[in-house]
């Protein structure tokens, strides 16, 4: 059966660290608080002058390398984030002209932390569909130091920087992406907002004073809801390719705190062997997480032909998203 697969992956993230001793300085925090209840140790922060794209381009250089193909060979460049360079050209339109993918579309998908998981179910899609579309570039990209608040210790101390890139094509056979699931609960979208900069409070002198171009999170609901949707869209995609968790290798989860894995894992019963984790090195980085968790294990070699990788996200929305992947070109 004819399926969209993996062809290369690749990461980028910027030089600067900031620690959490930095944020001791910052806040009032504390480094035992901050590890203890997320896991997080470092984060990264870009520089002045450097943008999604930026760190966008160098991750898909990255990955177009490992896959052999070349910019001018890519249909379409989707880009998942909720932080583009601008509200308006896509941060993809930029980074196909960083790239010259001159023949590729391009457009940016914002599904916050699950953003990832909704522009590889968009590429699916495309590749399965049509005979145009053969190679897609897919890249979760953010730079959320930029709407972070640096003086809100409920938020200031998640959030980083980076970006994770994938390019897919298609092929018959047993490998590439099994199942996926997409879902939303409107309901909850008050729960994690960046409430002005756009149609509803445009900036304005009075939403600056406010604070209200930062990110806003009611943790605790999130964290909830979090630990009870991953195990449900896990669910979901395992049922569509007929396996169970036990035929999971890897468990691959949005990085958004280490109590989230931990329970998600339990309630899965994966071992913890099982999961990948670098959310100690890099906080939160939403719809860059999963590319970047991902693209580190090829790095380090971990994945073989075969092995089943379940990739699960969440966030603001609130969204929900999943993919099964059975890993090799
Ligand atoms: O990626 C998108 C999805 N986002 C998430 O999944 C995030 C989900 N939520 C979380 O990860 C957790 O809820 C947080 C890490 C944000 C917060 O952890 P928590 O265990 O839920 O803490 P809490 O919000 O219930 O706060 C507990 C206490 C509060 O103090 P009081 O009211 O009990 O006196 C907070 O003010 O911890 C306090 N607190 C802090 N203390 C030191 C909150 N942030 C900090 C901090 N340092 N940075």
């Amino acid at each position: 059966m004819l399926k969209a697969r993996i062809l290369g992956t690749g990461y980028d993230v910027p030089e600067d660290v900031l620690s959490n001793a930095d944020l001791e300085k910052m806040v009032q925090t504390s480094d035992d608080w901050i590890v203890s209840r997320t896991g997080i140790s470092y984060r990264r922060i870009a520089c002045n002058g450097t943008a999604t794209s930026d760190l966008a381009y160098r991750a898909s250089r990255s990955a177009l390398e490992e896959a052999g193909i070349a910019p001018q060979e890519l249909d379409l460049i989707i880009v998942a984030t909720m932080t583009p360079d601008m509200p308006m050209p896509a941060a993809a339109c930029l980074l196909q002209h960083l790239l010259g993918a001159s023949k590729a579309a391009a457009f940016d998908i914002n599904a916050a932390c699950t953003g990832f998981i909704y522009a590889l179910a968009t590429a699916e899609s495309f590749l399965l569909s049509s005979k145009k579309y053969n190679h897609i570039l897919v890249v979760g990209a953010e730079v959320l130091s930029r709407v972070v608040d640096f003086t809100d210790r409920n938020t200031c101390v998640l959030f980083g920087d980076g970006a994770g890139a994938v390019v897919l094509g298609k092929g018959e056979g047993e490998n590439g992406i099994l199942a996926t699931y997409l879902g939303a609960d409107g309901t909850g979208s008050g729960l994690l907002t960046i409430p002005a900069g756009g149609s509803r409070s445009p900036a304005s002198q009075e939403t600056l004073a406010q604070r209200m171009h930062y990110m806003q999170m009611q943790g605790s609901e999130v964290f909830k809801f979090a630990v009870k949707s991953i195990p449900e869209c896990a669910a979901r995609v395992l049922e569509e390719a007929d396996l169970s968790t036990e035929d999971v290798d890897y468990l691959v989860m949005h990085q958004a705190n280490i109590r989230i894995l931990q329970a998600a894992a339990k309630k899965l019963s994966i071992p913890w062997e099982k999961v990948l984790v670098n959310i100690g090195n890099y906080g939160n980085i939403s719809a860059a997480s999963i590319p970047l968790v991902l693209a580190e294990a090829v790095d380090h070699k971990k994945f073989k032909t075969g092995d089943i990788l379940l990739l699960v996200g969440f966030g603001a929305g609130l969204t929900t998203g999943a993919s099964l992947v059975r890993w090799g070109r």
